[in-house]
């Protein structure tokens, strides 16, 4: 009788910090404790009328079958208009996989690509999910460092000092989770140059290209033929439309890639949703004006939560040009009783009512996450508690 049940691979998985957070934060909430949640990592507006709407009649006319396994031909070409329009990236059918939300399409990805020990360059602070799923595909994740002297932003000369002849893969996330930082255009264009000159893959998760504050988005594929060859675009519908529950996302890039994602998806879960994938053409297809009214309203919180952080003791958060996160440094409030994010969490958690993320998942112990993706009154709400904890840590240590 082997000593586990589990499969090594199994063991070797962390649980996700956010989704633990979430549920926590949550079951507090159903036994009336009054917890201010800044945990969650989606949303809280509701999926745009337009789109539900689309779904409904595709749903009503009887669109629930199987559909074709890396998604329908109107998502693909509505989804081909999108990166042209806004990247003006031009692909073709057999370059689009649809999957069941964008970290699926990561996970079959990285399944793609990757044999044992060939490793992925992960900037670190890093989504919690990144390496886990290389792990997971078994391959090694290599971290370099975006510092937060550096406003959290990898360099390429971080990324080239982590090159080995084993690297497969870099993995870019701009605007960035945790930390909202985005890559320059011209870091960007540096990391281009390397990663030809290396003969690397790019993954880059553009997953948050709607939600900026006064910096455009730049995807890398744009900066010309040969990067675009080598990079595998990753997008969704969660944060731009607020479709979390749908579970959609994509993946555009090198042909022969795109074909193995899709045997995989084939063997796996087959197609997402029939008629949420109606609804995406909406979404992609309809009206804009939602994105843009999604993305004032956080802008509008992120200046707030950002104000009062930086008005309290011990706690100092650089100001995020995209995403919904802010990522501060709480170095000054940790003490021997609270040594690091996680005892602060907790400790948050349960003397000051707030669900905060620790920084450990994402390779920032000295660092929480708080989502902003809830209602100016609750962000001031949850400040006024966070300034009370934070005077009496700061007095404690
Ligand atoms: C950086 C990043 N990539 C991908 C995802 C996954 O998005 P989806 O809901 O489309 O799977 C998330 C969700 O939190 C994310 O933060």
């Amino acid at each position: 009788m082997k000593t586990s049940l589990l499969s090594e691979r199994a063991q070797n998985a962390l649980p996700s910090p956010t989704l633990g957070i979430t549920a926590r934060i949550k079951a507090l909430q159903a036994q009336g404790v009054n917890v201010i949640g800044f945990g969650a990592g989606e949303p809280d507006f509701d999926t745009p009328e337009h789109v539900k709407a689309a779904a409904i009649r595709s749903l009503q006319s009887g669109f629930t079958k199987y559909t074709p396994s890396s998604g329908i031909e109107a998502l693909k070409d509505a989804i081909i208009a999108k990166l042209e329009r806004d990247q003006g990236l031009r692909y073709r059918r057999s370059q689009i996989i649809v999957s069941c939300g964008a970290k699926h399409s990561i996970y079959n990805l990285l399944q793609a690509v990757l044999n044992p020990g060939d490793e992925v360059i992960i900037p670190r602070p890093y989504w919690v999910s990144y390496p886990e799923q290389v792990k997971l595909a078994g391959g090694v994740p290599i971290f370099a460092d975006a510092p937060e002297e550096n406003g959290f932003q990898v360099t390429a000369a971080a990324i080239e000092a982590a090159i080995t002849p084993r690297t497969r893969l870099v993995i870019l996330n701009s605007p960035s989770n945790p930390t909202g930082a985005m890559i320059s255009a011209e870091e960007l264009a540096r990391i281009a140059t390397l990663v030809a000159r290396r003969n690397l893959l790019v993954l880059s998760d553009e997953i948050y290209e709607h939600l900026t504050y006064g910096v455009a988005h730049v995807s890398i594929a744009s900066f010309g033929e040969e990067i675009k060859q080598r990079t595998l675009v990753v997008n969704g519908f969660s944060k731009a439309y607020s479709m979390t529950g749908w579970r959609l996302g994509y993946l555009a890039g090198d042909e022969k890639i795109v074909a193995a994602m899709g045997r995989i998806q084939d063997q796996s879960t087959s197609n997402p949703v029939s008629f949420a994938q109606v609804g995406a053409v909406e979404a992609l297809n309809g009206d804009q004006t939602c994105v843009e009214e999604m993305r004032a309203a956080f802008q509008e919180r992120r200046d707030v939560i950002m104000a009062r952080l930086n008005a309290m003791p011990g706690i100092s958060c650089l100001r995020p040009d995209g995403a919904f996160y802010v990522f501060p440094n709480v170095s000054g409030l940790l003490s021997s009783r609270i040594p690091d994010g996680d005892v602060l969490a907790e400790c948050l958690l349960t003397e000051a009512y707030i669900g905060v993320v620790p920084g450990s998942g994402f390779g920032a112990p000295r660092h929480i996450r708080l989502s902003y993706a809830t209602s100016i009154k609750a962000i001031q709400e949850g400040m006024d508690r966070l300034q009370k904890a934070a005077e009496r840590l700061v007095n404690e240590r």
